[in-house]
């Protein structure tokens, strides 16, 4: 038979449909919009300008929400609309910082829109269409597919609407989609969270997504309810929260004669972050839900490609024959790398076919970038440093010590409370089971108390957990009294009773 040449076609609807198949969640949707927003960013005299870029959340009923992003960037002209952007594979003439496929604008409408089942409106307004006027946007609405439309007829009108602070904006873009909630709720899983939630957990993934852009960029986030008042929110950049100094190792890899560099960075886990107390103290979205937990699932490495966080969490991939043991839950990291390496189409990960990344998960492997175990004096530290933050925030009037010595210093409490009258909290921790010699090592710390005439008001023996042995001794002891006559108060408890998730 001879060679027969054939075409094929695209089904529009089938494709698009197709493209919102992706194991790709809300945020994950969004952040490329947002990646778009920051690669617009207006160039003067060589640099980027700083930008802000608005997001609006409005709840319209039980099954969905309108979502819009806006940007005060460069816009796209209309050449670029109707020839490259909404092709699959087809960028602008000016590509930016983040965009490095064709699409990224395309796998976001189609997931948005539930695969092509709503439908997205997008104005813009670039300096390039010389004939609009100044309150004259362009205007394209979808659904995606193989034939569209774009109108030059929406008003600055249009153009404000959803918008807190860029609605004077002279060029730029606002996308409008409604989404059902389906999708939107992918943003955190657990339980069956409300609007309020939700924003806050997206601020948790735009503030980690965008750490390195938040620095002198900004996103506003406002959101409405049901009939409710609208809340406004500023996303603050998350950083990696490191306990203490982290290791920072800058190296060269040469693959195929090439030179490439990353940055890597490696710690321990701070766990205040996730501490209820955390959102006075470093405000929203705090405490953290989804990010830097301190567990199996969520210990490794961020990698960061262009300044942007694409992906969070990995272990295995580098260090496979120590994953799954609990000794680094709290090994936390970044590597950071730049342009050179290229990552998947939908922004999730490194490309797996690229040799450079290759090489470099091998050199990852090198004993220098080792992950280090967290010794159980290290837990106990931290469990006794989380501990006693907590404390101060139940007992704000109380003294709250750690390491107090008694008996001429051959005993150690590890944290003592001191109200001067009604709470004097003598705390004894544990990351271990619970042995009747620690319950011992309390009461010595509260008999050396009571030697320097300070009478505690209740001891607390703090245990990962503890045996009916253990309890019964405790039991025991609170049948005693001191050496002044009062009797003892012990009480047994467990970690995860005191300290919520640790
Ligand atoms: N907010 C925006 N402002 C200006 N240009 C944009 C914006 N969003 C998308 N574009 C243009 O659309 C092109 C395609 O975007 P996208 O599909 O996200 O590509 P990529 O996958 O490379 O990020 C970009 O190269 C850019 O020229
Ligand atoms: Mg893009």
């Amino acid at each position: 038979m001879p060679t027969v040449p054939f075409t094929t076609t695209l089904d529009p609807v089938l494709y698009f449909q197709g493209l919102a198949r992706q194991e790709l969640d809300f945020h994950a949707a969004l952040g490329e919009l947002v990646d778009n927003a920051f690669s617009a960013r207006e160039e003067k005299f060589g640099t980027l300008l700083n930008t802000t870029i608005e997001i609006n959340i409005v709840q319209l009923d039980e099954g969905s929400v309108r979502v819009t992003i806006a940007d005060p960037g460069i816009g796209i002209p209309y050449k670029d609309i109707t020839e490259r952007v909404f092709n699959l594979g087809g960028q602008g003439a000016s590509r930016g910082q983040l965009n490095e496929h064709g699409f990224g604008l395309k796998n976001a409408l189609a997931l948005l829109t539930g695969g092509n089942a709503t439908t997205f409106e997008l104005l813009t307004r670039s300096a390039v269409d010389a004939h609009l006027g100044p309150d004259q946007f362009l205007r394209v609405n979808g659904p995606l597919s193989t034939t569209m439309n774009v109108e030059d007829s929406a008003t600055r009108n249009d153009w404000e609407k959803g918008l807190t602070v860029l609605g004077s904006a002279a060029t730029g873009t606002k996308i409008s989609v409604v989404v059902p909630w389906k999708y939107f709720r992918t943003i955190y899983r657990r339980g069956t969270p409300g609007l309020d939630v939700l924003v806050t957990r997206l601020g948790e993934h735009l503030g980690v997504m965008h750490r390195y852009f938040l620095k002198e960029n900004k996103i506003r986030i406002s959101y409405q309810g049901l009939g409710g008042d609208t809340i406004h929110r500023v996303v603050q950049p998350i950083e990696i929260p490191f306990e203490g100094e982290e290791k920072t190792i800058t190296r060269d890899i040469v693959v195929n004669g090439k030179v490439h560099k990353f940055v890597y960075r490696r710690g321990t886990l701070d766990y205040s972050v996730k501490d209820p107390e955390a959102e006075e103290e470093k405000g929203w979205p705090y405490p953290l839900r989804s990010y830097y937990q301190g567990s199996n699932a969520r210990c490794g490495v961020d990698f960061v490609v262009r300044d942007r966080v694409i992906k969070t969490s990995v272990f295995e991939e580098i260090w496979p024959e120590i994953a799954k043991t609990v000794d680094f839950n709290r090994f936390i990291g970044e590597l950071r790398v730049g342009n050179d390496f290229r990552t998947t189409n939908n922004k999730t990960g490194l490309d797996p076919h690229a040799d450079n990344w290759e090489q470099l998960l091998k050199a990852l492997g090198d004993v220098e970038f080792r992950p280090e175990k967290a010794t159980r004096s290290d837990s106990e530290k931290s469990l006794r440093d989380r501990l006693v933050h907590i404390l101060k925030g139940t007992f704000p009037a109380a003294s709250v010590v750690h390491e107090r010595k008694v008996w001429a210093g051959s005993v150690a409490i590890d944290i003592f409370v001191d109200d001067g009258e009604t709470n004097r909290r003598v705390y004894e921790l544990k990351v271990t089971s619970g042995r009747v010699l620690d319950l011992y090592q309390l009461l010595a710390g509260w008999d050396g108390l009571v030697r320097e005439g300070i009478q505690p008001t209740v001891g607390i023996l703090v245990v990962k957990e503890y045996s009916q042995t253990l309890l019964d001794a405790t039991t025991e002891a609170n049948t005693r009294k001191d050496a002044k006559g009062v009797p003892y108060n012990i009480e047994l408890r467990t970690i995860d009773a005191l300290v919520p998730s640790l």
